[in-house]
């Protein structure tokens, strides 16, 4: 009778476990499912949601992967945030000016018939785009341009910019502009702005947690003094050099209040620790490196890897990410790439002649475009003497006393000018 009751208690225990085993795989199962739904929810409510195309661009890759694991063989209704992998931009993002037109540019995989592509934008107030994607700016602000083809769409996010000039000075949104076309009035006159030197010295405090020495040479000049600083590099090495190395009075960055000359004028500093630290983290107090190697025919500059450019910091991390030049960032490269005085645009003459109109866009008409001589005024045209008492004074500012035990060689150096 014991061994009877021992047995039955042995079975009624087994059939307890294989229930709660049963019972635990039904709720993990569920469970399971539950979690399931709700990351789908979860998808589809993010997609719900109008994106910024900032986080639209940095959603694509997980976005891209989500749907390669879900993809169920669609045509007739593609998912909002579906992106094309047989084709892609040339550029990750378009920057544009009011009134300017820019022909999207396709890099595809053989066989993608871009020919039966569709464009479409998210917002025509932003920009339009026509039937063979050549987008224009209508206003300032932020868009997206759709390209579907095939099965695939691809979205490029837009941003359309304003150009505006004010009291002479040209201005990109709210970025100053002066470069071999556009230029600033004689009497402006800043200083270096408070801005540029604060994130200076925090850039500089960075650097020297780090052991580097990052040092200030050139920064604010004033118009006048940029007559001296040009006019002893054109009689020091001739015009040709001087325009390729230092900015016409009026055309100066060091004029806006913006700029920085850090450490030595001369492309070695690339080589130094300093050198290649500015290069990679100055965006991340606000600066840029303003002419860029390899982009000299957009800047009009010989390579300055020592000039920096406060921008802010959003500005200056896009543009070190997309390796863009300002000119390229603020869509005005139709406008800074030559430095003969028939394409010289003034801002102030900008102001009095253009239409309303063609203030907010840019300088298309062609009487803006001056056709004379630029006249230099009288104090540009210095002694000898003088001259070579300016140079060497700036030579020996800029130049730090240990420059040579950091195996620096100067050569030639340009002098303050740059
Ligand atoms: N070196 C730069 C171009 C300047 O003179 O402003
Ligand atoms: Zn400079």
């Amino acid at each position: 009778m014991a061994q009877q009751a021992t047995k039955t208690r042995r079975k009624d225990r087994a059939r307890e476990a294989f229930m709660l085993l049963m019972l635990s795989v039904v709720l993990v199962f569920g469970f399971g499912l539950i979690v399931g739904k709700q990351e789908t929810s979860n998808l589809q409510q993010a997609e719900a949601v109008p994106r910024t195309s900032a986080e639209e661009t940095s959603e694509t890759e997980s976005a891209t992967e989500a749907i390669a694991v879900n993809a169920q063989p669609e045509t007739e209704t593609m998912p909002e945030f579906h992106q094309a992998s047989s084709f892609r931009s040339a550029e990750p993002q378009i920057y544009l000016r009011v009134n300017h037109t820019k022909q999207m540019e396709l890099i595809c995989d053989p066989g993608v018939n871009l020919s039966e592509a569709i464009y479409g934008v998210s917002d025509e107030n932003i920009a339009v785009v026509d039937e063979f994607g050549m987008i224009t700016g209508v206003s300032r602000g932020e868009c997206t341009v759709s390209v579907f083809c095939g099965t695939e769409t691809l979205k490029v996010p837009v941003t359309v910019r304003e150009l505006t000039v004010r009291d002479g000075c040209t201005y990109v949104d709210d970025i100053l502009i002066a470069n071999k076309s556009i230029s600033l009035p004689e009497d402006y006159d800043p200083g270096m702005l408070p801005e540029t030197a604060e994130a200076f010295e925090e850039l500089q405090t960075a650097a020297a947690e780090l052991g580097l020495n990052i040092y200030q040479g050139s920064g604010y000049r004033s118009y006048q003094y940029q007559i001296t600083c040009y006019n002893s590099l054109v009689d020091a090495y001739g015009e040709e050099y001087a325009n390729r190395v230092s900015a016409k009075p009026g055309h100066s960055e060091h004029q806006t209040g913006y700029t920085v000359d850090c450490n030595t004028i001369n492309e070695t500093f690339i080589n130094t620790p300093e050198g290649q630290w500015l290069d990679k983290h100055c965006h991340e107090y606000g600066f840029i490196i303003r002419y860029p190697k390899g982009k000299e025919d957009i800047t009009g500059y010989d390579y300055e890897c020592w000039h920096i450019r406060y921008v802010g910091v959003e500005a200056a991390t896009e543009i070190y990410e997309q390796g863009l030049t300002l000119e390229e960032y603020l869509d005005v490269t139709d406008v800074s790439n030559h430095y003969d005085e028939e394409n010289e645009i003034s801002s102030s003459e900008a102001e009095e002649t253009a239409p309303d109109d063609e203030m907010q866009t840019g300088y298309e008409d062609e009487n803006l475009y001056s056709s004379e001589e630029t006249v230099y005024p009288e104090e540009m045209v210095l002694s000898e003497t003088v001259l070579e008492e300016t140079i060497l004074s700036q030579y020996q500012e800029t130049v730090p006393a240990d420059a040579e035990d950091d195996g620096i060689e100067i050569i030639d150096a340009p002098l303050e000018a740059p």
